[in-house]
């Protein structure tokens, strides 16, 4: 899927951890298969989860499970393709109306000065940071909501990939897995323990945290968390099948790995 292979490029550009885990797995004869791609977006009609699916639904992509996340004033669903080498897509968005009415002042402003032509656009999911913004306002946001702050530094693109350990040869395992990275130098995010979920859930999980990248904001470059690369082993379930959901305690504590530090 074209959209999938923009995504991908424009990911592994911003995220140097990618080039450097894939150049070590690599390297043991490890081919890498995605099994996830998750994207963010504010709830609001104009670019909300709804609207961010549009590409991939028309690419054949179904709507699947639903998750709700309180305490981040999040929801997310996800969408499986029936081609299963496509990975499933993840879109979260914030929950608007649960938010302060600054949040949603400040969030409207980002979004209100948008062309029809951008939120028209078949793939909004790539269009990247279409707003000016400034350091000051992204701090503003971040004191209320981290995942609100992110969106405002960097827009619409993908905020992870992630690997499926299933389909690697050797390190399937994910702490045989994290302590091979954490060996060369990658930091995880261990809120709520390194792996979240288990096999007896269907899904276990880990992410490196987020390196800072810089970004230019209208008062300047400053250094925030960018994207994070995640890791993913799937179980089968009493009906011998895959786990092919997500657990929601486990995806609360992910979003934490582009949390400034
Ligand atoms: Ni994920």
């Amino acid at each position: 899927m074209k959209l999938l292979d923009q995504l991908w490029r424009e990911y592994a550009a911003m995220n140097p951890q990618v080039a450097a885990i894939h150049g070590l797995l690599a390297a043991e004869g490890e081919t890498i298969v995605n099994d996830h791609v998750a994207l963010r977006t504010f709830g609001d009609p104009r670019v909300n989860i709804e609207v961010i699916a549009r590409p991939f639904v028309a690419a054949g992509y179904a709507a699947a499970g639903a998750y709700r996340f309180a305490e981040k004033r999040l929801i997310a669903r996800h969408f499986v393709h029936e081609d299963p080498a496509l990975p499933l897509v993840f879109i979260s968005e914030l929950v608007l109306e649960q938010c302060s009415p600054g949040l949603r002042a400040r969030v409207d402003a980002l979004l209100a000065p948008l062309a029809a032509s951008t939120l028209a656009a078949e793939a909004l999911a790539a269009v990247g940071r279409p707003w000016q913004v400034s350091f000051v306002e992204v701090e503003a946001l971040r004191a209320e909501s981290e995942y609100a702050a992110w969106l405002a530094c960097f827009g619409w693109r993908v905020n992870h990939f992630t690997v499926l350990t299933n389909a690697l040869k050797r390190r399937q395992a994910l702490p045989e897995l994290l302590a091979f990275l954490e060996g060369h130098g990658f930091e995880f995010n261990h809120a709520g323990g390194a792996i979240k979920g288990a096999p007896a859930l269907g899904l276990e999980q880990a992410s490196t945290l987020a390196s800072a990248v810089p970004v230019a904001f209208s008062d300047g470059v400053r250094a925030v968390p960018g994207c994070y690369y995640e890791f993913a082993r799937r179980y089968a379930g009493a009906d011998g099948r895959l786990f092919r959901g997500f657990i929601e305690g486990s995806a609360d504590r992910l979003f934490e790995s582009t949390h400034q530090r």
